[in-house]
């Protein structure tokens, strides 16, 4: 029989890829989301991929009645994979308690109804290279130390993982933190992608919301950084890399192959881009020159970021496959469908 995961956040971004990346690899899917930055059609979306929808169930995970009375309906769930959070730094500097209340209040509840899965309490958690704050060196081990963070969004994922960290040595909780790099791109069927709230915060929506004609140009943000070419550097991850990676960390407490209560792994590719970098792979796919500027540094960016990725290459079995091209190019076939209505009914 087929075994029933939890995913939380299942119509966000990195979570729909993983929804039907599980489905594909034979497991029964229930999605909850509180549909706060994403869309009940994706579901739908992840039907037409895979072939199988879904469970959904609109649920806020900070309501711990309606998060007890999901599990009490949902007997047999076997493992979590928990998306569920808001993820924009610059709102959470802003709006720091509204960060930090659905962020950990969120996992708080669901860590308080997985008591009550025993033995089944598997827990596969949505960290972020975040939590390093300006390294020391590069790449970057999971040995790096842990710094304060940048953001509220980037304490939430530290005091996150400390939380999974102390409740996993001291009950049956097993748990893989899993720290992402840069995710981008999108499914391959162009079905699934980012869905940017707003004017997108990051790099890549920027990029083909600029493409397609929904914002003027690009910014670019700092050219003075120590970088060859002055631009900050960043380990781009393709999502349906991350996907499968998450697959394989649930698959490995199912195997009772974890070597931990709570095991770190950080996911990237391991290979560096700057900026002009992402651009020129971007203009080299779509085809379309991209209009952009140089502008002051933004507040908090680190100047580069990359992986070592030996522990999850060794432990998970795990490589991520595809190059900046490809996540670019399957952005911009993802930026061209929205484009074209795909999430209108
Ligand atoms: N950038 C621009 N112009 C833009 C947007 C981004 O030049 O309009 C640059 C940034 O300055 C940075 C690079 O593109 O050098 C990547 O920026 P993103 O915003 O795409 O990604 P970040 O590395 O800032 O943030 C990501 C995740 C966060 C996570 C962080 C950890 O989005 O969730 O990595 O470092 F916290």
């Amino acid at each position: 029989m087929a075994k029933k995961i939890l995913v939380t956040g299942g119509t966000g971004y990195i979570g729909s890829h993983t929804v039907v990346e599980l489905q594909q690899n034979g497991f029964e899917v229930v999605v909850i989301d509180n549909l706060a930055n994403s869309s009940q059609k994706i579901i739908e979306l992840i039907a037409r991929i895979s072939g199988k929808r879904p469970l959904f169930e609109k649920i806020d995970m900070t309501d711990k009645v309606l998060l007890d009375d999901f599990f009490l309906r949902h007997r047999g769930i076997e493992g979590v994979i928990h998306f569920a959070a808001f993820k924009a730094v610059g709102e959470s500097v802003e709006k720091p308690l509204k960060y930090y209340h659905n962020n950990l209040v969120s996992l708080i509840n669901l860590l308080e109804c997985m008591t009550g899965m025993g033995a089944n309490a598997r827990l596969v958690f949505s960290s972020s290279c975040t939590v390093y704050g300006e390294p020391d060196q590069l790449p970057l081990t999971e040995k790096a130390p842990v710094k304060k963070a940048m953001s509220p969004y980037g304490n939430t994922k530290k005091i996150s993982e400390e939380m999974i960290h102390d409740i996993a040595g001291r009950t049956p909780l097993q748990a893989i933190s899993l720290r992402y790099f840069n995710p981008i791109g999108a499914h391959e069927s162009a079905l699934l992608g980012e869905l940017p709230l707003g004017v997108p915060n990051n790099l890549v929506p920027f990029i083909t919301q600029t493409a397609i004609g929904i914002r003027d140009q690009l910014r670019v943000f700092g050219n003075d950084y120590n970088t060859p070419d002055g631009t900050c550097i960043r380990d781009y991850i393709h999502v349906s890399d991350l996907a499968k990676a998450h697959v394989v960390a649930l698959k490995r407490m199912l195997d009772h192959q974890n070597e931990a209560p709570h095991e770190v792994f950080n996911l990237g590719t391991g290979t560096g881009y700057s900026v002009l970098e992402a651009i020129a792979s971007f203009e080299k796919t779509s085809g379309v020159a991209l209009k952009w500027t140089f502008d002051e540094r933004r507040p908090g960016d680190v100047e580069q970021l990359r992986a070592d990725t030996t522990l999850a290459n060794l432990r998970l079995g795990w490589k991520a496959e595809k190059g900046l091209d490809e996540m670019m190019d399957s952005a911009w076939k993802w930026e061209q469908n929205l484009a074209a209505g795909i999430l209108n009914d």
